[in-house]
């Protein structure tokens, strides 16, 4: 490791100071006897000035192409003009590799971006994207860990579906089939008689068609179960979990956000109680907006996107019909017609961003859900299991982390907030 000191840790104060640092050359221009590079490194970029008199140093950074790596060594001026008030006056240049052309250019095609992902990385933009991920998980295992839960690390290779057996990817497992899971959730639920608070991060994989600006085929989920609680204790931890990581990249990861979204109403606003409506009340407001759905029927993201116009912070919809949901939500003992679920729908347009439910802990009533939804309760024996030894009220949800990251930034799809995004059509790189 060289002893280097990062673009954004240099400081007016340190005028005179002698110091190297390394990254890459983000923008070069030649005027006069001068050369100037921006360099970038992970913490920002900073303007290197190579004057003519340097002989052999200036030549080369005159000669050196844009993404090239380089170490340089020099001295820090402070200089007001400059965007970060320093700027480097350079003695020598390493080229560790030159670049003669870089393949993207100011005018490439989003298209483009995503058949060279692995290049589009060298983007502070991008990286910018992958500081506010970071940090809205690092808020979460914040939160988590003052609140008790414990982390743990279900399989991904699974025998059954929860969400669903069309959006299963199916594999081969030596003489038998396997599935790349959708969600952990049947195992936390297992996880929880010895630890009642769990929860995981694990990739989820969904074989959708849909080609939506919020769906992904591989996608980062966090999901939490917890023992001894109904619906509306996991709704209050949902609002404390998703305040607690927003308000904390809005500490930390302000510029970042600004690059992305000049108003920060709608993030400020998300702290608890986050509003609540009924499935009922959602279906009354968009009627009267003229959208043309009965009660009963699913909510698509058009659908969301109307209701959201409703709300500046995030909210819940609550008391959804059984028939559009997952075998293994609890009945509403109130109303047999709906279930105990509630999605999370963030503002702007954004809509879902967590689902989550009380879980149906009737062996019988399990059992016909299974049934219901022409499921084989064989393939289901083991969570079966759970509801005869020790079987206690309980709750969960799975939040998709790209989706609570586009929102925050106000992408215009997923797939920005995902390293190497998988998509339908993508694969590569
Ligand atoms: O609503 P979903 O399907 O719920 C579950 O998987 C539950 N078993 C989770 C649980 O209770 N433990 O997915 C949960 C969240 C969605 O709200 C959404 O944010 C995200 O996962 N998600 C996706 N994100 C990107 N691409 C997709 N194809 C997604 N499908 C779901």
């Amino acid at each position: 490791m060289i002893d280097k000191v990062y673009c954004a840790d240099v400081k007016p104060e340190m005028e005179g100071k002698k110091i190297k640092l390394a990254g890459w050359v983000y923008r070069k221009r030649a005027v006069g006897k001068k050369v100037f590079i921006v360099l970038r490194d992970s913490s920002g970029v900073i303007q290197v000035i190579f004057k003519k008199e340097r002989g052999d140093a200036y030549k080369e950074a005159k000669d050196v192409g844009i993404e090239s790596s380089i170490i340089i060594e020099g001295t820090v001026k402070a200089d007001p003009r400059a965007p970060t008030g320093v700027e480097i006056e350079a003695e020598s240049i390493e080229v560790v590799q030159n670049v003669d052309f870089f393949p993207i250019t100011k005018d490439a095609s989003e298209e483009f971006l995503l058949d060279v992902r692995h290049l589009h990385l060298h983007s502070p933009k991008v990286g910018a994207i992958m500081k506010v991920k970071a940090t809205l998980m690092q808020a979460a295992r914040e939160w988590l860990l003052q609140d008790g839960w414990y982390e743990v690390f279900p399989p991904i290779l699974v025998t059954g579906a929860v969400e669903g057996g069309s959006t299963l990817f199916k594999l081969k497992y030596f003489d038998k089939t396997a599935y790349l899971s959708q969600s952990a959730q049947l195992y936390l639920e297992a996880a929880i008689f010895g630890l009642e608070k769990v929860w995981s991060l694990t990739p989820s994989f969904r074989a959708e068609k849909s080609r939506t600006r919020r769906h992904l085929t591989e996608f980062w989920h966090l999901e939490l179960e917890g023992a001894w609680m109904d619906l509306w204790d996991i709704l209050k931890v949902e609002e404390e979990l998703v305040s607690y990581m927003v308000q904390r990249a809005l500490e930390l990861r302000r510029s970042e956000i600004e690059t992305f979204r000049k108003d920060f109403t709608t993030l400020k606003n998300a702290v608890p109680p986050f509003p609540r409506i009924s499935y009922d009340e959602a279906i009354d407001i968009l009627q009267s907006k003229g959208v043309e759905i009965e009660w009963g029927e699913d909510m698509g993201a058009d659908e969301e996107r109307i209701l959201t116009q409703e709300f500046e912070a995030p909210f819940f919809v609550y008391g959804y019909p059984k028939h559009i949901k997952a075998f293994y939500m609890k009945e509403d003992p109130e109303d047999p017609r709906k279930v105990l679920a509630a999605d999370m729908l963030a503002p702007e347009g954004y809509g879902e961003i967590i689902g989550g439910s009380q879980r149906e802990d009737d062996y019988n009533k399990l059992v016909q859900r299974i049934l219901d939804e022409g499921m084989d309760p064989k393939d289901y024996e083991w969570y079966l299991d759970l509801r005869k030894y020790g079987s206690v009220p309980h709750s969960g949800f799975g939040l998709g982390l790209e989706r609570l990251v586009a929102w925050v930034l106000k992408l215009d799809h997923v797939r920005w907030a995902t390293l190497f995004p998988r998509t339908p059509s993508r694969l590569y790189p």
